[in-house]
């Protein structure tokens, strides 16, 4: 890939923030761990070195070998990296005196510094850091302070090298784009040409490439991610992509029967599999919400392996593995142990010996649906809610049988519809309905009823990671509740969840 930006990430919990920034500006770019730079930086035009938790006068902490990079390459080290370049290079880094961390106000700038193009002085940035830069390295000039960090930003005379303080990535740095943009626009000279059809036209002719006239296998979930990369490989490679939508019964109303038929229309060589007996025998009597995930997760692998040998002499399976995912394990903490114990080679489905295609690894979320929209996909389908691959199954609490998930699909169906016929769908992230296992008093008519309690949940999040509930109307609430009551037999009583994560999670299970 040309025009590739590289990010060594020192361990900062901002370092995919960095990514995101670059990607909109769009501009194509790498994260790789401090210490794994990667052997061929031909494909290189610039990098951006993170922010870490550590302190550089630590032992242990992050002091890679920067020979083949600095001076070499534009760089832009930010934060850690600024100080990692002061330290080792005849500056001095000593603990902070005074808090630095949270906004503040670049009060000096220097002229004509194409660094600080169209940023002015007082412009806020944000700072996070214990250690301060007191005395630049050999050879830099000063380009910025804050009232109370005098070193904020620095450049290596003689050297496409820059160094800042601040943080400018987070949004609490208000020109922090726009010095990303000078850095590696205007000093870097990076193409912005990342674009959702450069990035279909160059990645269907990869997959074209490396496919062939092999055959793809693909799990279709109703979700966005496998969706795209369903359409992505289908561009490639037409006929030979061979996918699979399980109905596991525990889907929303009608979902099922309408993916399937979305899917059709989109030209996708899609097999539906209802499964939902088989989910339910494996699932009779299990209460316990981990057991229910296993027993679901197991149920899949056996249903799709008994699928993908349908197909003969298939070589791939596709998966639609974000950008995200794949972080998480090459970071600089390296996988998470959970990841590594399920590497139980020997007894693996044979559908998990085939060789795996991840046309989305590179992508974050909201790039997935701009790609999305690029292939021509419905909006209804790219801007649907998140929704757990267990589905009802977790939100059904205790045992589960066909009859609550009756109950349940009506319920949710109400509500969901109703969010879109209020116009609200596209302002919550996620919402459902939720069963409880337990039953109240009521009156209907001139009768006492004793039935099931449903409880309501829309959140607003941009990741899952937090949420805070959505103030939904009152008069939408109150008509959403009568319908549901007057509706779906065997409910007689609804409540709305108003508890935040954390420290509630979204699901209840
Ligand atoms: P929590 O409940 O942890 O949910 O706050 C965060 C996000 O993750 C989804 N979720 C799951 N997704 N399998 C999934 O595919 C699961 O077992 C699962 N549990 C929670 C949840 O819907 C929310 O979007």
């Amino acid at each position: 890939m040309q025009n590739n930006v590289l990010i060594l990430d020192f361990g900062s919990q901002y370092t995919q923030l960095i990514a995101r920034r670059v990607r909109e500006l769009n501009i194509y770019c790498e994260i790789h761990p401090f210490h794994k730079v990667p052997q061929d930086l031909s494909g290189f035009k610039a990098v951006v070195l993170s922010g870490s938790p550590f302190s550089v006068r630590a032992e242990d902490a992050p002091h890679p070998d920067l020979s083949q990079i600095r001076g070499k390459l534009p760089m832009l080290a930010v934060c850690y990296g600024a100080q990692y370049l002061a330290h080792f290079h005849g500056g001095k880094v000593e603990p902070s005196e005074t808090r630095e961390y949270g906004r503040a106000n670049l009060s000096v700038i220097k002229d004509a510094e194409p660094l600080f193009d169209n940023i002015k002085e007082n412009s806020q940035v944000w700072m996070s850091h214990s250690d301060t830069i007191k005395e630049l390295p050999e050879n830099a000039v000063r380009l910025a302070s804050t009232t109370d960090v005098l070193n904020a930003a620095y450049r290596i005379e003689g050297e496409e090298t820059f160094a800042i303080q601040f943080h400018p990535e987070v949004y609490h740095s208000t020109d922090g784009k726009q010095l990303l943009e000078n850095f590696l626009v205007h000093i870097a000279g990076v193409e912005q040409s990342w674009t959702p059809g450069a990035f279909v036209d160059l990645t269907v002719a990869e997959l074209k490439e490396k496919i062939g006239e092999d055959k793809v296998v693909l799990g279709l979930s109703g979700g966005v991610d496998s969706t795209v990369a369903a359409m992505l490989l289908h561009k490639a490679i037409g006929k030979n992509l061979y996918c699979i939508f399980v109905n596991n019964g525990l889907l929303r109303k009608n979902e099922f029967e309408d993916v399937l038929h979305q899917y059709k229309d989109m030209g996708l060589n899609v097999k539906g599999v209802d499964s939902s007996a088989r989910f339910l025998d494996a699932l009779a009597g299990v209460s316990d919400p981990e057991l229910k995930r296993k027993a679901i997760g197991n149920t899949f692998i056996e249903v799709f392996d008994d699928e993908a040998h349908e197909i003969k002499d298939v070589t791939y399976l596709a998966q639609g593995t974000i950008y995200p995912d794949v972080i998480e394990s090459i970071s600089v903490n390296g996988p998470s142990v959970t990841i590594k114990s399920h590497h139980n080679v020997g007894g693996l489905p044979d559908f998990m010996k085939l060789k795996v295609v991840e046309p989305l690894r590179m992508l974050f979320k909201d790039e997935v649906r701009r790609v999305g929209a690029e292939l021509g996909i419905d909006k209804t389908l790219l801007g649907r809610h998140p929704f757990p691959g267990p589905g009802l199954a977790i939100r059904i609490l205790g045992d589960i049988t066909a009859e609550k998930v009756r109950i349940l699909q009506e319920v949710d169906h109400v509500f969901i519809q109703g969010l879109r016929d209020w116009g609200l769908y596209d302002h919550v992230w996620q919402a459902g309905a939720i069963l409880l296992p337990v039953q109240s008093v009521g009156v209907m008519g001139d009768e006492r009823t004793y039935e099931q309690v449903v409880a309501l949940r829309a959140v607003e999040s941009t990741d899952g990671m937090t949420a805070d509930w959505v103030n939904l109307p009152y008069k939408f609430l109150q008509k959403t509740s009568n319908t549901i009551i007057n509706r779906v037999k065997g409910v007689n009583r609804v409540v709305y969840d108003i508890s935040s994560k954390p420290p509630a999670t979204i699901e209840w299970e």
